[in-house]
C-alpha cells in the first residue's frame, strides 16, 4: 500500500478524493535547486550517480508537493547502452555520433542487459523507494521505439524528421529491424525498472505524432503494443508483486491518432494541449484514463490565469480516470511560483467554482 495512491487509482479509473497531479520534466532547470546541482555536475553524470539522480527526482516532490515522483534520467540512456555515443549539449540537446543510416549499423547495435549496462538506473529506483517510504508512487519510464529511432537516425533533434522518414520509405525492412531491436531493449529495460521498484511506467513516444495515421500504424503502434504486452502487467491484479504496474503512453500531437493509441494497450493516454480534453474523453470513452493537458507555455502567464485553466481542465477531466499534467514537459524559463500555482490549483479542485 502507498499512502498517496491517487495516481495509481486514477490510472485504473478507480475513485479518488481528487485528481492527482504531476508534471512531465518536473525535475529540471526551472528549479534553482536543480540548477545549483547542475552547476557542479554535467547532465549525464547526474543521471549516472544514483545519489544525485535521487536527490533531483525528489526536489519537485519536496518543494512543490506533486502527487508522484518520476525517476531522473533520460530516454537516450539505453541508446548509449546499445552502443551509440551520446552527448547532451548545453542549450542544443542530445547529439548522437555516427547516426544510423545503413543496415550494417543496425546489425551492430546490441540488445543490452539493463542490469549490467545501466545499474545506476535500478539503483536510483531502489534509493527513491527507500527515501519515499511509501509516501508517494514512483514512476519509471522509457522512450518508445519510434521516438528513440528518430534520435538514432537523425543524430539528434530535428525539425522535419527527413532522415528517419527517408529510411522508412526507402528501407522499410531496415527500419523495422531497428524498431524491433529497440522494442526488445525497452522491454528488458522497463521490466528491470519494475523489478527494482517502479510502480507506474510511462512510455514516451513523443515524436510519433509527426507521422501520418497510416505510418503511425505501421512504424509506431505495433512496437508500443509489443512493449506494453511484454512488461510485467496482469490486468487481473492477482499476479505476483510488481506484476500489475499501470502503463502510460505519451505522444505529442496525438489528435489524429487518439483512437489508435487506445489499441496500444496502455492504461493511460497522456495527451497534448492541441486537443480538447472533453473531446478526447468522448472519443476514447471509458476504455482508458487520460493524463494532461495544459499547454506548457501557459505556465508563462499569470498565476490567476493558470488557476482558471486548471479548473477548466478538471471540469473536462470529469474526476474519474484523470491525471492533471502538462501537454509536454515544463520549460526551463517557467517561474517556480507559476509551477506552484499549477499544482495548487489542481489540488484545490473545482469545488469553489460558482
Ligand atoms: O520528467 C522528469 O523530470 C524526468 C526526467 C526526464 C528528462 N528527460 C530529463 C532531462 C525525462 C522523463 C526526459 C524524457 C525525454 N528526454 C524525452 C521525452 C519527453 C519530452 O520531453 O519530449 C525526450 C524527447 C528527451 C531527449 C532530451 N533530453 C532532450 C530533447 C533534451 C534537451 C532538452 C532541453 O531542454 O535542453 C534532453 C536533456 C534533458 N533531459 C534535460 C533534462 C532535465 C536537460 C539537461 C540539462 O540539465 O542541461
Amino acid at each position: 500500500m502507498i499512502n498517496n495512491d491517487r495516481l495509481i487509482r486514477a490510472c485504473r479509473r478507480q475513485e479518488v478524493d481528487r485528481a492527482p497531479v504531476w508534471m512531465m520534466r518536473q525535475a529540471g532547470r526551472y528549479m534553482p535547486e536543480y540548477r545549483a546541482l547542475r552547476a557542479k555536475y554535467d547532465f549525464m553524470t547526474m543521471c549516472k550517480t544514483p545519489e544525485l539522480a535521487a536527490e533531483v527526482s525528489l526536489q519537485p516532490y519536496e518543494i512543490l508537493g506533486v502527487d508522484a515522483v518520476i525517476m531522473f534520467s533520460d530516454i537516450l540512456v539505453p541508446v548509449e547502452a546499445m552502443g551509440m555515443k551520446l552527448d547532451i549539449v548545453e542549450s542544443k540537446g542530445p547529439v548522437l555520433e555516427d547516426p544510423i543510416r545503413a543496415e550494417a549499423q543496425v546489425e551492430k547495435l546490441t540488445i543490452p542487459d539493463p542490469v549490467e549496462t545501466m545499474p545506476f538506473v535500478m539503483e536510483t529506483i531502489r534509493l527513491l523507494r527507500k527515501r519515499l517510504d511509501r509516501s508517494a508512487p514512483l514512476i519509471g519510464f522509457a522512450g518508445a521505439p519510434f521516438t528513440l529511432a528518430s534520435y538514432m537516425v537523425e543524430g539528434g533533434g530535428t525539425r522535419n524528421y527527413a532522415e528517419i522518414k527517408r529510411m522508412m520509405y526507402r528501407e522499410p525492412m531496415t527500419t523495422h529491424r531497428l524498431l524491433d531491436k529497440l522494442a526488445e531493449t525497452i522491454i528488458l529495460y522497463v521490466n528491470a525498472q519494475i523489478e527494482a521498484g517502479a510502480q507506474v511506467v510511462q512510455l514516451f513516444d513523443t515524436w510519433a505524432g509527426e507521422l501520418s495515421a497510416a505510418d503511425y500504424e505501421e512504424f509506431a503502434l505495433p512496437y508500443e503494443r509489443k512493449v506494453f504486452e511484454r512488461i510485467h502487467r496482469d490486468h487481473s491484479g492477482r499476479g505476483p508483486a510488481g506484476s500489475n504496474v499501470p502503463a502510460i503512453l505519451y505522444v505529442n500531437g496525438c489528435s489524429h491518432i487518439l483512437e489508435k493509441m487506445v489499441e496500444s494497450g496502455a492504461d493511460v493516454l497522456s495527451i497534448d494541449w492541441r486537443i480538447d480534453l472533453a473531446e478526447a474523453r468522448r472519443r476514447v470513452g471509458d476504455r482508458v484514463a487520460l493524463q494532461g493537458n495544459l499547454d506548457p507555455c501557459e505556465l508563462l502567464g499569470a498565476p490567476e490565469t493558470i488557476a482558471e485553466s486548471v479548473k477548466e481542465i478538471l471540469k473536462k477531466g470529469g474526476g474519474l480516470g484523470h491525471i492533471v499534467n502538462l501537454g509536454h514537459g515544463i520549460l526551463p524559463m517557467v517561474p517556480v511560483e507559476n509551477a506552484r500555482a499549477f499544482i495548487e490549483a489542481a489540488k484545490a479542485g473545482i469545488k469553489e467554482v460558482a
